[in-house]
């Protein structure tokens, strides 16, 4: 066996892993274009890639109107997408496989075109992402630059919060086995936790434990939902995707990761600061911090790996007690068969950027599974 950790099994909350080659969260924008309800595409793709006792995380989901950003991105905050996302589930228990749903709220990172009304989209503070290359997508599909966001109203953070409780009770209804609330990325709930978009000054701005505030009340609101073990935590400290990036990440983050551990979550999930950004540009930084090697000591639950990984980096990773499993992004994309390739040292198809976001099966359900044959 080339890999025996990665091949080993894994108690995360109730469940047993039987491999510790976990999906990662992969927006790919092919749900129905109007009801934003995943279709039997979708099902086809996910159960593509699931395999017994292997846990799948399902593309990050918009819990309300406003939290959406893209095309094409599946919901869970109608009964449309419940009934959606039902479809996918029952493809991937039917192959013995576990799914997590990602809830996700985009905040700043969207345009009016996907707004209420054509209104601002919302986030901690009235602060635009700006740089060279940063540009938003409009509901057609046209790049143009950032807007200034409308800064959240107290009362209205309290409506962020009532949204993903209720997404994680419609999770439930999905027959979801989980799900992973969206903390990284530069997202909503990380430009809460940073000081650079959170300029607030009542109870969720300000010192570290008020920018946390949101996420934690949001962690609890889920675990009332579904308890704590099958609750998961994605965090991208270090990052640098839209716009994000914290001058005292150490502290904010061993605040957060700490607090985290106090409510026995199914895992924690650190996305890699050398991948940030890889969802729009194929990066790999150099001279960054490693997230999992930082906080492993002050986090005693599972903690899951993720971002440029091989099978031989996640091995060694695991090997060494630094992740207790790894999830692949774009190479499962390219390859619905991973696990098998990892475990038998099947050759890996390369995966084309070009159609990670949107169209049909192309690049997509079409990708091959490997012939079994051994190469020389
Ligand atoms: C096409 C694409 C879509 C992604 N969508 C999400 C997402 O929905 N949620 C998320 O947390 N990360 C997302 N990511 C980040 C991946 O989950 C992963 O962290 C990143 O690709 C690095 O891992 P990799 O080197 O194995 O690809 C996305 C990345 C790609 C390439």
């Amino acid at each position: 066996m080339k890999f025996p950790s990665l091949f080993s099994p894994l108690k995360v909350g109730p469940y047993q892993l039987q491999h510790r080659v976990a999906m990662a969260p992969l927006t790919r924008m092919r749900a129905d274009r109007s009801s934003f309800a995943p279709r039997p595409l979708n099902a086809e793709y996910y159960a593509q890639r699931a395999t017994p006792g292997g846990l799948l995380i399902a593309e990050a989901s918009p819990v309300m109107v406003t939290g959406r950003g893209n095309p094409g991105t599946p919901g869970i905050y109608s009964e449309a997408q419940i009934a959606g996302w039902r479809g996918v589930v029952d493809a991937v228990h039917a192959k013995g496989g576990l799914i997590f749903l990602q809830l996700w709220h985009v905040g700043r990172v969207s345009h009016s075109s996907f707004q209420p009304g054509g209104a601002l989209p919302v986030a901690p503070s009235a602060v635009p992402i700006t740089g060279e290359g940063m540009l938003a997508m409009t509901a057609d599909g046209k790049m143009v630059p950032y807007e200034t966001p409308r800064a959240l109203e107290s009362e209205e953070v309290g409506h962020v919060v009532a949204a993903f409780r209720q997404a994680a009770a419609n999770a439930k209804q999905a027959g979801f086995d989980g799900v992973e609330i969206h903390g990284a990325n530069g997202y909503l709930l990380e430009q809460f936790l940073q000081s650079r978009t959170n300029l607030r000054s009542d109870q969720y701005g300000g010192s570290i434990e008020n920018r946390a505030r949101l996420l934690l009340e949001i962690a609890q609101a889920a675990i009332e939902v579904w308890g704590a073990g099958r609750v998961g935590v994605r965090l991208s400290p270090y990052g640098v995707a839209n716009g994000s990036g914290e001058a005292e990440a150490m502290p904010l983050y061993s605040h957060v990761v700490k607090a985290l551990d106090s409510l026995g979550l199914a895992y924690l999930h650190f996305i890699e600061p050398r991948s940030s950004g890889a969802g729009r540009a194929e990066v790999n930084w150099q001279n960054v911090p490693s997230a999992m090697v930082l906080f492993r000591p002050i986090w005693r639950g599972v903690l899951i790996a993720a971002g440029g990984f091989t099978g031989e980096t996640a091995e060694a990773a695991i090997a060494q007690g630094h992740a207790d499993a790894v999830a692949f992004g774009r190479i499962f994309i390219s390859n619905p068969d991973l696990p098998r390739r990892l475990r038998d040292g099947f050759p890996l198809t390369p995966y084309n950027r070009a159609t990670f976001y949107s169209g049909e099966a192309v690049g997509y359900t079409d990708y091959p599974v490997h012939d079994g044959m051994a190469t020389a």
